[in-house]
């Protein structure tokens, strides 16, 4: 059976809702086994409305079955973001004969108060699920984090603070970051702020993550924090800070803005709690800029893949780097490896790997050279992937990709500084459908961009202007099932 031709822009391991509206990834939390997505959806259409919490459930983060909304909205507004946690010790109390609920911390947005002005019309507020995310019962004396009068008040993310054996609650709060304590999930208090004099204030901070990393042994905390607008390459995009927390105060080891991915589609993004060392990254793969125009139905917006986040030390700086996770790694058939191929011009791959579908695609090389893997249909429309020598900048261009005019925002072509100077280079791609995820140099710069051709783009060529040699090409075909 062909698919409808609508679905074409439909990726086959990226979680996208069946029908309608989504952004944000929300609530995510790991238990017994099973991944939980929760998401900002708006069930009655394509475009962004009131919105609520759809649920999707996965044991290994490729595969996903879709739940029942969690979250409808009620007389206090709107579900915005937030993050969910397992309540091991019930400080909540909301736990009945032992069991371990499950608290959903969430923004109310009150569209009525919003239309009455004085910037009360963003509140926190809390659920629980005794079922393991099924059915929620919202707490009965919600707001539990009353708005100061502040515009933008939203998105918590929590989490337990062994140490001093309370929960943290990281709030975007306009632009600047505020963390809250709590013994039970019910009672707030603020801690500090952050966020003056440091990293980028070309928009609205939103959607905060804060979590451990360790690095030589030594714990590190990363901030994450998403704007927009004032994004490296224009609209949304998630800036992160590393440093110390202790308990109250983050403080950051430089003030410089960095970015988790430098590409104009990965948005939102929050890691999985309860997933013990291991931090597990998605984020929402597309750009206020345009997300209501893009041409896909009955759906709008997918997530990027899942990736595991760690530190690396780049001469005084410590950075983010994020790599594919392991369970789409193992996603695929037999790899196609071709061993020191020479580009001079342009090398067309496509009579290697017979590319159908999804696919990954590792290039590595020995030396710095200008090059660009061509991503390419009969029509001439291309996306190309690359890497600038001259200006030590991996980009994205999807100027000539097929559908651009549903925005004049769309068409561009997106920028990345090279983050080491590493004489070796490597590049690796996750193509599926409509989207390109990259990332260069093991993962310390990352790109995510989408793309809408009119017909599929199955050739994949390199291109390069000077003689090239790449050590080493392999190719996989990706999908679930495959
Ligand atoms: C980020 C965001 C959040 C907000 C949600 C509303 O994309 O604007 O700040 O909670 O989307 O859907």
């Amino acid at each position: 059976q062909r698919p409808q031709a609508t679905e074409q822009y439909r990726p086959k391991f990226h979680f996208t809702p069946k029908a309608n509206w989504m952004n944000d990834p929300n609530g995510m939390v790991f238990h017994k086994g099973t991944y939980h997505l929760f998401y900002q959806y708006y069930p009655d259409s394509t475009i962004w409305g009131p919105m609520h919490w759809g649920h999707a459930t996965s044991k290994d983060l490729v595969s996903w079955q879709h739940q029942p909304v969690a979250l409808y909205p009620d007389s206090l507004g709107y579900i915005f973001s937030g993050s969910a946690v397992l309540d091991v010790n019930n400080t909540s109390g909301f736990g009945k004969n032992g069991q371990v609920p499950m608290v959903a911390i969430f923004t109310h947005h009150d569209p009525k108060l919003e239309k009455l002005g004085g910037n009360k019309h963003q509140n926190q507020s809390i659920a629980y699920s005794l079922d393991e995310g099924k059915t929620w019962t919202k707490y009965a004396q919600n707001p539990v984090l009353k708005n100061p009068g502040i515009q933008d008040f939203r998105d918590p993310k929590v989490s337990w603070y062994e140490k001093d054996k309370k929960w943290i609650m990281t709030l975007a709060t306009k632009d600047r970051i505020t963390f809250y304590s709590s013994p039970n999930l019910k009672d707030w208090t603020k801690q500090s702020e952050f966020g003056e004099k440091v990293g980028a204030h070309g928009g609205v901070w939103e959607c905060p993550d804060l979590f451990p990393l360790t690095l030589g042994g030594k714990t590190q905390w990363v901030l994450l924090v998403s704007i927009n607008p004032g994004g490296p390459n224009k609209g949304s995009a998630t800036q992160y800070f590393v440093g110390d927390f202790d308990g109250k105060k983050f403080t950051p080891l430089s003030t410089d803005t960095k970015w988790v991915d430098y590409g104009p589609d990965n948005y939102a993004g929050v890691t999985w709690s309860n997933t013990g060392d291991r931090k597990i990254f998605l984020g929402w793969m597309s750009n206020w800029e345009y997300a209501n125009q893009v041409p896909t139905h009955p759906w709008r917006s997918a997530m990027t893949i899942p990736r595991d986040l760690s530190l690396r030390k780049v001469g005084t700086q410590v950075l983010l780097v994020s790599q594919p996770s392991k369970e789409v790694s193992k996603l695929g058939s037999s790899e196609i490896t071709l061993d020191n191929v020479a580009v001079k011009g342009e090398m067309n791959l496509s009579d290697k790997t017979k590319n159908t579908g999804p696919f990954q695609l590792k290039l590595t090389a020995d030396q710095l050279a200008d090059f660009a893997v061509v991503l390419t249909n009969d029509r001439k429309e291309e996306v190309l992937i690359g890497y600038d020598k001259k200006a030590n900048q991996y980009y994205i261009d999807r100027t000539k990709s097929g559908k651009f005019d549903f925005s004049n925002k769309f068409a561009m072509r997106a920028t990345a500084p090279r983050l080491t100077t590493s004489a070796k280079m490597d590049l690796t791609l996750i193509v599926d459908a409509a989207s390109v995820e990259v990332f260069a140099d093991e993962g310390l710069t990352a790109m995510t961009g989408i793309f809408f051709p009119t017909d599929e783009f199955k050739t994949i060529k390199v291109r390069a202007a000077n003689p090239l040699t790449l050590r080493k090409v392999t190719y996989k075909r990706m999908g679930v099932g495959i």
